[in-house]
């Protein structure tokens, strides 16, 4: 099999993190991955970097690349597609990660046909990350399986039946991340107001969320039977559950997602062609 030849274009946040991830993978056979960015700023860190091939023209990268990542803001992409759209063709297979850019927007924009729509999340900076995607019908099962190989470099990955789906993980595990970061905050602060200092606030945040965590991901139990099992009767925990839930808390948390949802969906019909 030749060797593949990934173009990475906008090498922000996401983009970098996917571009470092996916060039540890045994699947490039050493070939360093080609980033495309319009920031020369960052086109100098990542020179920096010394481990990417820096594209400076997509007039020359675009059309050696097998597997191109779509990493630019959703608000960027009427110019980048109206750039790319002389040198794409239709064997190669484009891999969005950006939220609310329907695969037809895609497709008919650069004129291609494959086309996988992804949504990641923040720890896939860390190798951590929730990423779900779904593919075009002109994407074959070996190309979806070498494509999940690469993203799998960030973390686990998952395939969705529809693009519906894929706005729906946007409110769950692509916005995700900051509302756990929301509750963290709120604990960080109380913990350091009754007298713990900055450093104890995060230890215990970060190892009680932990401990939650694990216990969930090993045991068969659901979130509310552990809550049962610590908030007794009478208890400090069954005190503070009550406040939570007279303020409505879990109602919030849940319309909080269906906001993300539905922002997503309506970010989809904004960039639709
Ligand atoms: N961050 C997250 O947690 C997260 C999670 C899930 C999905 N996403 C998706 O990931 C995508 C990227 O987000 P991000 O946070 O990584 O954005 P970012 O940090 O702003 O990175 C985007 C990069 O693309 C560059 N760019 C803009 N227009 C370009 C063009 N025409 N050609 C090439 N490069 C161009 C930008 O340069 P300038 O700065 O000069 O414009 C910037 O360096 C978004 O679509 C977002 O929806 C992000």
């Amino acid at each position: 099999m030749k060797s593949i030849n990934i173009l990475v274009i906008g090498a922000g946040n996401m983009g970098l993190t996917f571009a470092e991830g996916m060039s540890r993978s045994s699947i490039l056979k050493g070939n360093k991955i080609n980033i495309y960015d319009v920031s020369k700023q960052r086109i100098e860190e990542i020179k920096q970097m010394g481990i990417f091939n820096v594209c400076t023209s997509l007039e020359l990268c675009l059309p050696l690349a097998d597997i191109v990542f779509l990493a630019v803001k959703p608000y960027n992409i009427e110019i980048l597609f109206e750039n790319m759209k002389p040198f794409t063709n239709p064997n190669q297979i484009f891999v969005s990660i950006m939220a609310g850019v329907k695969i037809k927007t895609i497709q008919e924009s650069l004129d291609v046909h494959k086309v996988i729509r992804s949504m990641p999340n923040l720890p896939a900076k860390i190798g951590e990350g929730m990423t779900s995607f779904t593919i075009s019908k002109t994407v074959s099962k070996s190309e979806a399986f070498l494509v999940n190989e690469l993203m799998e470099t960030t973390g686990i990955t998952v395939e969705v039946a529809n693009e519906n789906m894929i706005d729906a993980s946007t409110g769950i595990s692509g916005s995700g991340p900051a509302y756990v970061f929301y509750f963290m905050q709120a604990i960080v602060e109380k913990s350091m107001n009754l007298g713990f200092t900055e450093a104890e606030a995060k230890q215990m945040t970060i190892q009680t969320f932990n401990g939650a965590v694990k216990l969930y991901e090993k045991h068969k139990e659901t979130p509310n039977e552990w809550i049962e099992m610590v908030a007794s009767k009478g208890g400090t925990t069954r005190a503070a559950i009550d406040i939570l839930d007279k303020g409505h808390v879990k109602e919030s948390i849940i319309q909080a997602v269906t906001g993300a949802f539905e922002r997503a969906v309506e970010l989809g019909n904004v960039n639709a062609k």
